[in-house]
């Protein structure tokens, strides 16, 4: 197989973890050979950090190869989009670094997320009382379900010249039902503004990235979220309301998983989950202090602290296998140098027994209890290195250790945030 860093055909980028992996700074570095850059799932709630020549940036609905100007972005009707956080916030990060988005394209099915979807996320977690998700209160929850049970809007009806009329009757609707006091007048004259600023971007993007498909381009799916906080396959319920594995991609794109040439499973050389829910190994102590602090893990959304926990080989394989993952990204290795050992979870034991099975429920996981190997750390910073022979002999057991368990081989190890920072092997 050619290597990742000359990639062609149709790649895609999947979290096989609890999400914030570095999947936004792993599609900046692929995207230079990009023809199409597709954003499939999740809305606002997505936190995708870039760091490169033109700055630094927290992408939310815009797909994280926006810079590379021959390409065309595409945000699919899977996403829920906030046209708050694009236009107020997104187009204001690029406006300020002089960066174009004249490239961008927005599904008009995509549905909308409105409001109220915010409102009712924060209402309905703060009613959750003990059995929190720990949403991050974008909203994208609410606007699915609003999708699903067919009553939200969608970027189409932002011009089909029924748009007062509908948003009416859906913001009086919602007033109601939830008790809200939204303000008809001042919702549609924002939203009327926001149709006339995204207007040109509006397309039917399936159609777009059939044709790219037709012509041999190199497309490249950019995942939000990770597989365990899949709606299907994730911890329920403490995972998020979208498909965020292959599943996703056919939903946004009518794209077949096996029409994609390299699933790219990526997870960080440890883990770390934000919100509530299980996670077996979850640190505790003075180590969990350190990588939230050399980590810099803390929410690129939410602001909230990520709880670290050693690397999970048992759910990392059980991703890959899902995926059909054919290559592993691996990041954040160069935070694991200091380390006296790693801790590596080669599998669960319930009430003492080994058991081999996954299960997507937040209860079973929290039952089980890791199977830890303990490796030798390294001390080295590896932070300049670039090639895969000269990183410490531990740092090479460690990375050959997950490759051999997983039986995916690693790609790309990434030792620093910005653009290039990384060891293609
Ligand atoms: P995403 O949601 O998967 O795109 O990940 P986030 O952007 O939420 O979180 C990843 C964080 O790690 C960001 O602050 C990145 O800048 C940073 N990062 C990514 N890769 C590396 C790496 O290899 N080393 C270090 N030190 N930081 C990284
Ligand atoms: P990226 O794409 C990490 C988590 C939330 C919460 C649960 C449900 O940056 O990796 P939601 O707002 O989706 O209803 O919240 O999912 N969550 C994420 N955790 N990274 C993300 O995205 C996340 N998006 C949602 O913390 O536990
Ligand atoms: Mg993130």
């Amino acid at each position: 197989m050619i290597s990742l860093k000359n990639w062609q055909g149709i790649a895609a980028v999947i979290g096989v973890d609890w999400g914030d992996s570095g999947k936004g700074r792993l599609v900046d570095d692929l995207a230079v050979r990009a023809h199409i850059i597709a954003r499939y799932n999740g809305g606002a709630n997505t936190g995708h950090t870039v760091k490169n020549k033109y700055g630094k940036f927290a992408f939310h609905i815009m797909p994280s190869g926006i810079f590379n100007k021959k390409a065309t972005c595409l945000v699919g009707r899977g996403v829920a989009i906030d046209l708050e956080s694009l236009i107020e916030d997104e187009f204001e990060q690029l406006k300020k670094a002089k960066v174009s988005w004249k490239n961008l394209k927005v599904d008009e099915q995509a549905s909308l997320v409105m409001p109220w979807h915010k409102m009712r996320d924060g209402i309905r977690e703060e009613l959750r009382g003990g059995g929190k998700i720990g949403t991050t209160r974008r909203g994208v929850g609410p606007a699915y379900a609003d999708r699903v049970e067919r009553s939200g809007l969608r970027v189409k009806d932002l011009y089909d010249g029924k748009f007062a009329e509908k948003l009416k009757e859906e913001l009086e609707f919602q007033n109601k039902i939830y008790d809200l006091t939204l303000p008809y007048k001042e919702v549609l004259a924002k939203y009327t503004n926001y149709a006339k600023i995204i207007k040109p971007l509006v397309a039917r993007t399936i159609l777009i990235l059939k044709e790219a498909q037709k012509a041999r381009k190199n497309i490249l799916f950019e995942g939000a979220q990770a597989y365990f906080l899949d709606i299907d396959f994730g911890t329920y319920p403490c995972v998020t309301s979208s498909n965020t594995g292959v599943l996703g991609i056919w939903r946004s794109f009518e794209i077949y998983p096996t029409d994609i040439n390299h699933v790219i499973g990526i997870t960080k050389a440890y883990m770390t989950r934000v919100g509530k829910g299980p996670m077996p190994t979850k640190i505790e102590g003075s180590q969990r202090e350190v990588i939230i602090e050399k980590g810099g893990e803390i929410g690129t959304t939410s602001g909230r602290i990520r709880d670290p926990g050693w690397l999970d080989l048992v759910l990392v394989k059980a991703a890959c296998g899902a995926n059909k993952v054919n290559r592993l990204a691996l990041t954040k290795i160069d935070i694991l140098s200091g380390f006296k050992n790693i801790k590596i979870c080669v599998g669960y034991k319930i009430n003492g027994k080994a058991v081999d099975y996954v299960s997507g429920d937040a209860a079973y996981l929290s039952w089980c209890k890791p199977v830890y190997e303990t490796l030798p750390g390294w001390q080295e910073d590896i932070s300049q290195i670039r090639d895969f022979k000269k990183l410490p002999k531990n740092a090479q057991n460690y990375i050959r250790k997950i490759e051999k368990f997983v039986g995916v081989p690693i790609e790309f190890i990434s030792v620093g945030p910005q653009r290039g920072e990384v060891i293609y092997v």
